[in-house]
């Protein structure tokens, strides 16, 4: 293949162009250039077009890293580098290294050392060893200081629920995957998963063990929010896609946690009387406040529906955690409550075909579905798979509408009741 025409050379121009054009915008706008100095703004949003030149820079840059490191780094490095960051992460989190140094200015080792009472010497290895990945600096010697990324850490408290999470569930389930696989080859039992295995736990779900370990319910309720923050995950987007004749009446939110998802329902729609279900701790943990058109009622969803006079159920982010046997046994469960014509709405991530994502899509919906094999025996299904698991919980239960909103990682799935 001719020089200017190879993979890597037509990556590095997609890299140069759109640098540039993200350079000359933040110029316009009095940002300063990119970057993870101490001084950089920690949260730019860009519009669309710009956002897009982002999203290309990251996609090729993330593969002419990866072609200039050939196959054997590769498979060495970037796992490390992953284990590296957990296990930095962890401790600056566990000891509360990112509040105790100053947000302007920097501390000795010495003195950070007596405050957070690990050694000097080795608080130094560890902060150095995220160093290379942006995690503090040393303005001068023996001297550490924030950089943005430290900062965003020691500003918003749902990142460390995140990565204490990262590491207590996703991390964990991952390494107990082949063990789980070797005793069930078929992961299709929510008792018997990677996370099970590791942690030898017995309970028969991820769920019914948040129910014991409220600790890490708190955490996980709080990583839940977090991601109703997140624009991608936005409640915004069931609301513009939301059925219009489904604008009054009666609609049970099932799995609904917080009730984030009920409380921006209603007030779009004021016609709607919602009812939040979840688990009794669920419920508990989350703290919740009723308000006129939303209450909560304690349910598991596989025991047969109790509200008998809903017009439509709603299942958001929910079922994806559950593998096909199970999502059937929770869709049957409805089945006593259902009227002709009564509506489910399954809103949830459908995986894209492979060959329509960017690398960096891709990478992330890979990884979110890994993490629910390990964590559930689940996974993260096409379009095809939905329909198929929809239509042998009950062949009266018919699609009849699929709506993919844009810059939203959830779609909409309409099924009514036709028997
Ligand atoms: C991924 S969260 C989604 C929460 C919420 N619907 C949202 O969109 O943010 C899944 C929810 O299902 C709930 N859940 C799990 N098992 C359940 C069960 N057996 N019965 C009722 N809810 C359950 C969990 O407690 C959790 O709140």
């Amino acid at each position: 293949m001719a020089f200017n025409t190879s993979r890597s050379v037509c990556l590095a121009k997609i890299i140069a162009e759109n640098t540039t054009k993200i350079e000359i915008y933040r110029e316009e706008q009095g940002l300063p250039p990119l970057s993870l100095g101490p001084d950089a703004p920690l949260d730019v949003k860009y519009p669309d077009s710009v956002e897009g030149c982002r999203r290309a820079l990251i996609d090729a840059t993330l593969e002419l890293s990866d072609l200039a490191m050939g196959p054997v780094e590769l498979r060495l490095l970037p796992g490390w580098a992953v284990l590296t960051m957990f296990g930095v992460t962890q401790f600056i989190f566990d000891f509360d290294i990112a509040q105790h140094v100053p947000l302007t200015g920097d501390v000795s080792y010495d003195d950070l050392s007596k405050t957070v009472n690990v050694g000097t010497s080795v608080l130094r290895q560890v902060l150095r060893a995220g160093m290379p990945y942006h995690m503090f600096y040393e303005p001068r010697p023996g001297h550490v200081a924030h950089t943005a990324t430290t900062k965003v850490m020691a500003r918003d408290p749902l990142i460390k629920d995140w990565s204490s999470l990262s590491t207590d569930i996703i991390f964990t389930a991952g390494t107990g995957l082949t063990e789980a696989l070797r005793k069930e080859p078929a992961a299709n039992d929510p008792a018997k998963t990677g996370f099970t295995f590791a942690k030898g736990a017995s309970e028969s779900s991820m769920y019914m063990y948040l129910e014991q370990h409220p600790e890490l319910a708190r955490k996980f309720t709080g990583v839940m929010r977090a991601f109703q923050k997140d624009e991608a995950y936005s409640p915004r987007h069931l609301i513009n896609t939301w059925p219009k004749d489904l604008q009054t009446g009666k609609l049970v939110d099932i799995g609904g946690s917080t009730g984030a998802v009920a409380f921006a329902l209603a007030d779009e729609f004021p016609g709607l009387e919602i009812v939040v279900q979840d688990l009794p701790g669920a419920l508990e943990t989350a703290q919740v406040r009723e308000s006129n058109n939303v209450s909560f009622m304690p349910h598991d969803f596989f025991n047969d529906q109790p509200v008998k006079d809903a017009d439509a159920f709603l299942f958001r982010w929910v079922l994806h955690n559950w593998p096909d046997m199970h999502v059937q046994r929770i869709l049957r469960a409805l089945i006593p409550s259902l009227r002709p014509g009564t509506k489910i709405i399954i809103f949830d991530d459908i995986m894209p075909p492979a060959d329509t994502m960017s690398l960096s899509v891709e990478r992330y919906q890979r990884n979110v579905d890994f993490g629910m094999l390990t964590i559930f025996n689940a996974k993260i299904r096409d379009v095809e798979e939905w329909e198929q698991v929809i239509s042998q919980s009950d062949q009266c239960f018919k699609v009849t509408d699929i709506r993919y909103p844009e810059n939203s990682r959830l779609s909409l799935i309409e099924i009514v009741w036709q028997p």
